[in-house]
């Protein structure tokens, strides 16, 4: 940049963006991404500020807040939110930021209320977000309904739970559509969490993500999760062999007869769902192949489900079995810093300790995703070397984790204003 501008004084990422912009448009298709996009201060900002404050971020399961004045809560970035469900059902998301002076609201992670009530100095606002209550000394004037609470774009998509914190959030149409079609047999309200797990990892988004869109990795590391997972999930795999095109076909001809969806689905490249069988003799993802859990999901008559796997960019990966399911939500803390939370999910009226055990129900993905935060943490060490310099994904092997930085490619870009040419150098 030649000269700086006013602009660039407001705009303290100014010049960042500009270089952020040339090497998007410069770096080969293809390749990992340069350093910087893994651990700069500057282009984590950025990435919050174009990915994550701009696009539908999943946060969680309808069934989580089942009633009135049930709510959770979760922070994007810098951005304290609350999900609750008021008066008729009606699910809201506020900022969690009390218009007072600004103390966050509601400090645990779920609970129930009758109002949402500040910890600080008592305003007390209605489900709805309306101010009720600021004490008795704001002076006449005061007007309750300028001091609301400020409320973020939510959209229910078969069970799951989508905000976006931009002004004019992008349609979420298909989205809507596709996830009620896809889970629909799975009676999604009457759901419930057998059990959940949090872990942090030292590592950047992007290679929480990307280590999940490939099983290159899968033989060296997963040995619980080979069990009952086929490390392709489509006939198109070039490693496809006819033994699974032929247990493939069976399956979908057993689904097809339940109408139950199985049929591969992509919303541009932010989602993909598809229904894949599990190894030949397994039906869930346990230590032996088994159900975990005895009363199965939904509408569902057979156990034997396969996985229906949704992806959700940018952060969010899902498995439904017949007997269970598992979710799991990304949320970017720092440059080189995410928290991954992973959910059990079974029918809300399966019993614990008779119909499932919830230690035997998650011994897979606690062993994965252990598994994967070492990967991505050795990933992150290496990428901060001097040595470092962006390396060729497989085109076998990776062809999911090109997706997954094209779609990161365009959508940072747009961010910043490019112009579709510029979007992607093809490599
Ligand atoms: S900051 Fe919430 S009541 Fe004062
Ligand atoms: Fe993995």
């Amino acid at each position: 940049m030649d000269v700086i501008s006013a602009a660039d004084l407001d705009d303290p990422l100014g010049e960042a963006r500009a270089a952020t912009l040339d090497m998007l448009s410069r770096h080969p298709r293809g390749l990992s991404l340069p350093q910087p996009f893994y651990n700069d201060d500057r282009l984590f900002r950025l990435d919050m500020q174009g990915i994550f404050e701009r696009e539908w971020v999943f946060v969680g399961m309808s069934c989580e807040v089942p009633a009135k004045g049930n709510f959770m809560t979760l922070t994007i970035g810098d951005n304290p939110l609350v999900i609750v469900r008021g008066d008729g059902g009606i699910l809201h998301a506020f900022h969690n930021v009390c218009r007072h002076r600004g103390s966050r609201l509601c400090a645990t992670e779920r609970g129930k209320v009758a109002k949402l009530v500040c910890p600080y100095h008592q305003w007390t606002y209605e489900l709805d977000g309306r101010l009720l209550f600021a004490g008795s000394d704001m002076g006449q004037d005061f007007d309750l309904k300028a001091h609301g609470l400020k409320s973020v774009a939510l959209t229910e998509a078969g069970g799951f739970l989508f905000v976006c914190l931009a002004e004019q959030p992008p349609s979420c149409d298909e989205l809507k559509a596709s996830f009620a079609h896809y889970l629909a047999p799975y009676d999604m309200e009457n759901l419930k969490v057998a059990v959940s797990s949090t872990i942090e990892e030292s590592a950047n988004w992007k290679l929480v993500i990307e280590n999940n869109r490939e099983c290159y990795h899968c033989n060296g590391a997963h040995p619980e999760l080979l069990n009952s997972l086929q490390e392709f999930d489509d006939t198109d795999d070039p490693r496809a062999t006819p033994a699974y095109r032929e247990l493939v076909a069976r399956k979908q001809a057993d689904w097809e007869a339940m109408n139950v969806p199985w049929q591969l689905t992509r919303l541009g490249k932010r989602n993909r769902l598809t229904r894949t069988p599990l190894l030949d003799g397994t039906v869930s993802m346990t230590m032996d192949g088994k159900p975990a859990c005895q009363k199965l999901m939904g509408r569902l008559t057979s156990a034997d489900m396969g996985s229906l796997r949704i992806l959700h960019l940018p952060n969010s990966w899902n498995h439904f079995m017949g007997d269970h399911a598992v979710v799991f939500r990304v949320l970017p803390l720092g440059p080189q810093r995410t928290v991954v939370t992973t959910k059990w999910l079974v029918h809300k009226d399966a019993v614990e300790g008779v119909d499932y055990h919830p230690e035997q129900m998650r011994r897979v993905w606690d062993a994965t995703n252990e598994q994967d935060r070492r990967l991505a943490e050795e990933n992150q060490r290496g990428i901060n070397s001097l040595a470092y310099e962006p390396g060729p994904y497989s085109m076998t092997y990776e062809f999911g984790v090109i997706d997954f930085i094209d779609w990161y490619r365009e959508t940072l870009a747009a961010s910043l204003g490019a112009s579709p040419s510029l979007r992607l150098a093809q490599g």
